[in-house]
């Protein structure tokens, strides 16, 4: 394992633990939920697993810029003699939905991204206790058992997951057209409300596919090299190149890729 990958990785791994332990230790207490739109939830949880990774990445790292969910761009001092742009991408707590109503499934999600390439990323779950970590061309990783997605080459016999969009009330372009176009051609769906955790499912071969649209760049960074170091594929909706700022996910185990592309394309 290259050596300064396997750093970043540890303060990655330190992080997300960190805000795992707020995490646990706070569910199901009563705390501060706000609104940022009309079903889009934060709770002060979520502001409290920020801080902490933010300290945590900058006292480690503090020339280094950080993209984070509830802050936005925080960024670091003046490069000094950096070889490259280091930029830490961070969902302090994935599943604020989950966790505002007592739903015992959420993550927090750090992933480190050098000259715009995903190269490390760590997810936990703290409440059972499932640590998610990879390292570029190293493999993924759960609770340090090396991961690979499923062999199920039948979409017949396929387990999905997916989410919706905040707008859902708003905007056409909601996913509700592919979900009932999956939904008569799959064996189930799942949408337990954690982007970061179906992925990680996903590399853990515990689903065969995903799909979701207006997804962002801390939902995906991490999650999505899990995805890719257990052997899976992650493009966008049509099969084309895959961004973690573009939006769009479609990832799977790779045997019923092109099948979940026809049921997009069904619109
Ligand atoms: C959300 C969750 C959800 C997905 C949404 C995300 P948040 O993240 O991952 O599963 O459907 O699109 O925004 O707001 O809980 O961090
Ligand atoms: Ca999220
Ligand atoms: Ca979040």
């Amino acid at each position: 394992m290259p050596f300064k990958l396997e750093k970043f990785l540890n303060t990655a791994v330190e992080a997300v633990k960190e805000a795992g332990r707020i995490q646990k230790e706070r569910f199901g207490e009563n705390f501060k939920i706000e609104h940022k739109g009309e079903i889009n939830l934060v709770t002060e949880i979520d502001y409290q697993c920020e801080k902490v990774i933010i300290d945590i990445i900058k006292m480690e790292y503090p020339e280094h810029e950080i993209l984070t969910e509830e802050a936005g761009s925080v960024q670091g001092l003046p490069p000094s003699q950096m070889e490259g742009k280091y930029k830490w991408i961070i969902d302090p707590l994935d599943g604020t939905t989950n966790y505002a109503h007592n739903y015992p499934c959420f993550c927090a999600s750090v992933g480190l991204e050098i000259n715009g390439d995903v190269v490390a990323g760590a997810v936990y779950n703290p409440i059972i206790d499932e640590l998610f970590t990879s390292i570029k061309g190293e493999g993924a990783y759960l609770n340090g058992k090396r991961l690979k997605v499923s062999v199920i080459g039948d979409i017949g016999r396929s387990l999905l997951a997916t989410g919706f969009p905040y707008d859902i009330r708003e905007s056409k372009e909601n996913n509700l057209n592919h979900f009932c176009n999956f939904a008569v051609r799959v064996q189930a769906i799942r949408r337990a409300g954690s982007a970061v955790l179906d992925l990680c499912y996903l590399a853990a071969g515990r689903f065969d596919g995903f799909w979701e649209m207006k997804l962002n760049p801390w939902d995906m960074a991490a999650a999505s090299l899990m995805v890719k170091e257990a052997g899976g594929m992650i493009t966008n909706f049509r099969g084309g190149e895959f961004s973690i700022y573009k939006g769009e996910t479609l990832a799977s185990n790779g045997l019923i890729h092109q099948e979940m592309i026809d049921i997009l394309k069904l619109g």
